[in-house]
């Protein structure tokens, strides 16, 4: 009789029940301000990618000088580094569901995840938004982010434009991006946010 191996399969279930959804879009298009939403609406575990690497930098962790600095450059941090911080993030949640904004940001960011948890996202949330409009949003956020300055803003335009947009095109080469007009208010984006929701609720159902 050849033996079970019980952790194996105990990590196999576990993989098949978590649902990925990525948003993604560039800064300041809303990514938070609606994950928000969806997570009182329709029951999902939001992380944030740059919440979870400013709260690495606050912790007074090794890697918090180095994502500092790379956060104030508008540069994206080793895929290592924060895949690590969204694993811990899923597995202490317990829960099933997650949103993960801002998240792949590159094409390392994407292999990386796909190779290294083997999960592909059910969607992909695309928020659409002119750089002008951005641009406003960002300097107007007011939350204190040292990354939220015209220097820096500019350096996270160039980088979502070279690394980022690629990887939402790759996505969509597999059917599945949902894209959103992000330039409205936030109650008309959320209204087009809800039927994506529910159709995902639907095929889910
Ligand atoms: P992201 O997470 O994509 O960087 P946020 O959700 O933090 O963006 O939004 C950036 C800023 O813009 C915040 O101050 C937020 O209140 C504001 N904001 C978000 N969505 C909209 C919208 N649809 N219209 C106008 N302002 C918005
Ligand atoms: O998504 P958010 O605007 O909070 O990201 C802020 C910064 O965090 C990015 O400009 C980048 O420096 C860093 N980041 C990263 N890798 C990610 C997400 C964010 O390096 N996947
Ligand atoms: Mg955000």
């Amino acid at each position: 009789m050849g033996s079970v191996d019980h952790t194996t399969t105990n990590i196999e279930a576990e993989k098949k029940k978590i649902t990925v959804i990525f948003v993604l879009g560039g800064p300041g298009s809303g990514k938070g301000t609606q994950c928000a939403n969806i997570v009182e609406n329709f029951g999902y575990t939001h992380l944030s990618a740059g919440d979870l690497l400013r709260a690495e930098i606050k912790s007074g962790s090794e890697n918090g000088t180095m994502i500092q600095n790379m956060i104030k450059e508008g540069k994206i941090v080793p895929a290592e580094v924060t895949i690590r911080l969204l694993q811990k993030a899923i597995q202490e949640s317990g829960h099933e569901k997650f949103l993960i904004d801002g998240f792949p940001r590159n094409e390392e960011n994407r292999a990386s995840f796909e190779s290294i948890t083997g999960i592909m996202p059910e969607i992909v949330l695309f928020f659409d938004c002119s750089e002008e409009e951005m641009e406003k949003r960002l300097l107007n956020r007011n939350q204190g982010r040292e990354d939220d300055n015209i220097e820096t803003i500019r350096k996270r335009f160039n980088v979502y434009m070279e690394s980022s947009l690629p990887v939402i095109q790759y996505y969509d080469t597999l059917g599945k991006v949902r894209r959103i007009d992000a330039a409205k208010p936030v109650d008309a984006v959320f209204e087009d946010v809800k039927v994506i929701f529910e159709k995902v609720a639907e095929i889910a159902a």
